[in-house]
């Protein structure tokens, strides 16, 4: 069964419904858009990255159930295409029973990787991948007994948290109790709940790019890797990545043993950012988004088809190619300042390499750690593109306007 993109605004419309638009959002919906499909966007403030590039943009608190269950059933679209975490999944798992629209990649993924006890518990014991030592904790004694069980250092971090909010490394059994208070900040929702890890003590972590889409002939659900993309991370944000990261044949294919079975696992139809730690031949898995990863914005410089083209392709039930055509890497550009109404200066600069490519997201708002831009650039080594794209980024100057 082949999918039919009907007419946008017209009663063929083929209608996505996008729950977050956030700069990678706004470039799935480019890509949708170029296909012809219906977007309609949704976050919980205004003029978010992609509501500008969308047809409809709504304003709501999507965690709230009576909230997103009113507007899917305004809208009645086709897709569902969660960006964030922070959704009522629990009204994306009724729709999908009650057959209302097809939610991606499936409500079940969406729920298990909102939670990183659920897909914790997924991984390492339902399907016997290999990760960190952990241990949940929901009160301040069983945390303090968790953290000396598993021992020092250790990673904990909120079950409901993302993008590093309120997570911490503990590294003596004296910071236990900052942790603790730290944690219950930076959750989500107020849940309490915390993840202990111990450390993994790896040469570099990965982002391996894994897509299911169907074979074109015949219809069946297939897995494709783009290559392993290596990224830095600083406060649990990503701050340049890169594509390829080098790594030995066998580490390679035990990452594509871990990334099929957690993805296969999930189910449906979609890109996954599939996080792992690399030491030697050894890989561990450390977390996955059932969508386009922030480290994969490098793809926009380095492949045929971006992870936010094959994700669009993915989800349609269209053919994928995951080639890379270029050594590629990215490097974030901060806001540097609260404030709204910014400007972009510089670019002149940052683009006179002609390897080099910016994306401004367009964001109402910065905060000094906000993520305003993307810069990319391809050249002949990572290393290379690594230091082309930093420096493309520190070009760009970010003015106060107010
Ligand atoms: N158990 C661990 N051992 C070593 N490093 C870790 C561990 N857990 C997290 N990290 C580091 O912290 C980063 C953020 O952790 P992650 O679980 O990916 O949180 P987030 O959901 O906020 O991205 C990782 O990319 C890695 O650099
Ligand atoms: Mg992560």
């Amino acid at each position: 069964m082949s999918v039919t993109i009907g007419t946008p605004l017209q009663s063929s419309a083929f209608k996505v419904l996008l729950l977050g638009s956030g700069e990678l959002g706004k470039e799935v919906v480019i890509s949708l858009q170029r296909l012809g499909v219906e977007v309609h966007a949704a976050d919980r403030y205004d003029h978010a990255p992609a509501m500008q590039v969308a047809h409809f943009a709504y304003t709501l608190n999507m965690a709230d159930p009576a909230e997103l269950k009113a507007l899917i059933e305004k809208i009645k679209p086709n897709l569902i295409v969660p960006e964030i975490e922070a959704i009522a999944t629990q009204v994306l798992v009724e729709i999908e029973e009650e057959k209302i629209a097809t939610v991606i990649p499936s409500a079940k993924a969406v729920n298990l990787t909102m939670n990183r006890e659920g897909i914790r518990r997924l991984a390492a014991e339902e399907l016997g991948l290999p990760t960190s030592a952990y241990r949940f904790a929901d009160s301040l004694e069983s945390f303090r007994a968790a953290c000396d069980d598993i021992g020092y250092p250790n990673f904990v971090k909120p079950v409901m948290s993302s993008s590093g909010k309120g997570q911490s490394r503990v590294k003596s059994f004296a910071e236990v109790d900052a942790a603790w208070e730290y944690a219950q900040t930076g959750g989500r929702v107020n849940q309490g709940k915390v993840i202990v890890e111990s450390q993994i003590n790896f040469d570099f972590e990965i982002t391996l790019l894994t897509v299911r889409a169907k074979n074109p002939e015949t219809g069946v659900v297939e897995t494709h890797f783009c290559d392993a993309i290596g990224h830095r991370q600083d406060s649990g944000d990503y701050v340049e990545s890169w594509q390829p990261q080098p790594m030995t044949a066998v580490a390679l294919e035990e990452a594509k043993r871990i990334a099929n079975k957690v993805t296969v696992a999930l189910g449906g139809c979609g890109i996954f950012g599939v996080e792992l730690f690399v030491k030697g031949d050894q890989v561990w898995f450390s977390e996955v988004s059932p969508r386009p990863h922030d480290t994969g914005l490098v793809t926009l410089a380095s492949q045929f088809q971006s992870e936010f083209e094959l994700h669009a392709r993915a989800i349609l039930g269209l053919p994928v190619n995951t080639a890379r055509h270029s050594i590629a890497a990215s490097a974030v550009i901060y806001a540097g300042v609260d404030s709204t109404n910014l400007s972009f200066s510089g670019l002149n600069l940052a683009l006179a390499n002609p390897d080099t490519d910016l994306r401004l997201f367009g964001k109402p708002e910065g905060f000094k750690r906000r993520r305003m831009g993307v810069a990319t650039a391809r050249a002949e080594s990572t290393d290379k593109a690594r230091e082309l794209a930093s420096e493309s980024a520190a070009k760009v100057s970010v003015n106060l306007n107010n």
